[in-house]
């Protein structure tokens, strides 16, 4: 068999995907712009960027920065709310061959539960949740608390009969604690996992790199982070699909994180140096799987070999 023609198609329980490579949330746009720069076809999804119920204004400038290999941003979630994102990006999802999943953000589970509605009617065909801004009412990060990201899960669970992840943070100090929480409050997927709390200063201004000092890094450094993220949640809950994001730039990459558990693997930052990088990946993942007679994908699923 040719290497381009190696199948690649994978599950996330019963949700089907063209291919195991996502696009990550937050690093695609709204999907609709990348469609022209980058190549969709890579992926078996692409998640939109985060939007919440009323627009969000951001943070302010310098709010992204290259440090050491990786990336930092304090972006804020800036975003137009879910009413204005609906009514722009909505008619144009169409055209769009991959699936297009739509990420919620919010202060409340009811303000993640009325964006993951609003999502489904403008036409994606999943929603990702992401579980790391304030929560309001409660105090804290939602994705820090395993009671407040459970209730928001249940909330969106009950709002959408789209499938539904959860986009938990490396951050946690017990991650298994929170996936367990997120499952059981009906989530068909988890997102293993989002950036790491960084920060970083220029010795000559003695300036902080970001307006909010402390931000999310991403990028290459933080992939044996997510790596291990991963590999805990897989071992404790074996029957939940994950995705694996943080790092990745490679077909070895990608097997890397299936091998550690994950069914679907997340590339982000690596899109900002190289748009159309998701189809060398899907290549280079190919090659392997021929270089080692793998003819399913999912074989890699958690396959590590014990010392
Ligand atoms: C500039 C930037 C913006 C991001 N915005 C979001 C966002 O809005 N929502 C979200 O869930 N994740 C967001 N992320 C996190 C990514 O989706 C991804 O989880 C993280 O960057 C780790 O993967 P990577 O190392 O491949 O980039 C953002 C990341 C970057 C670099």
């Amino acid at each position: 068999m040719k290497d381009d023609q190696v199948p690649v198609t994978t599950r996330l329980g019963e949700y089907e995907l063209a291919t195991p490579l996502i696009a990550s949330c937050g690093t695609v746009g709204s999907v609709i712009d990348f469609a022209n720069v980058g190549d969709l076809s890579a992926y078996g999804a692409a998640v939109a960027k985060s939007v919440s119920g009323t627009p969000w204004p951001g943070r302010k400038q310098p709010r992204l920065a290259a440090t050491g290999e990786g990336m930092l941003n304090g972006i804020g979630i800036q975003n137009p709310g879910v009413e204005a994102w609906s009514t722009e990006i909505g008619p144009q999802l169409g055209r769009i061959e991959t699936d297009v999943w739509g990420s919620a953000v919010g202060n409340s589970a009811e303000e993640f539960a009325l964006v993951a509605k609003t999502l489904q009617e403008a036409g994606v065909t999943g929603i990702e949740v992401n579980l790391s801004c304030p929560n309001l009412e409660g105090g804290g990060m939602f994705a820090l608390d395993p009671a407040a990201a459970g209730q928001v899960i249940a909330a969106v669970r009950s709002a959408t009969e789209l499938p539904v992840g959860a986009k938990l943070t490396p951050n946690s100090e017990d991650i298994v604690a929170v996936a367990d929480a997120t499952a059981a409050a009906g989530a068909d997927w988890l997102v293993l996992g989002n950036t790491v709390w960084g920060a970083g200063f220029d010795i000559e201004t003695r300036r902080p790199l970001l307006s909010g000092v402390v931000g999310g890094y991403s990028g290459r450094p933080i992939k044996p982070i997510a790596l291990r993220c991963v590999w805990e949640v897989s071992r404790a809950m074996p029957d939940v699909p994950i995705i694996g994001t943080g790092g990745v730039v490679s077909g070895d990459d990608v097997v890397e994180f299936m091998l550690a558990g994950a069914s679907a693997v997340g590339i982000g930052t690596a899109h900002f140096a190289s748009p159309r990088i998701g189809r060398r990946i899907l290549g280079q993942l190919r090659r392997y799987m021929s270089r080692h007679n793998i003819d399913d994908v999912a074989e890699l699923i958690g396959a590590v070999e014990p010392w």
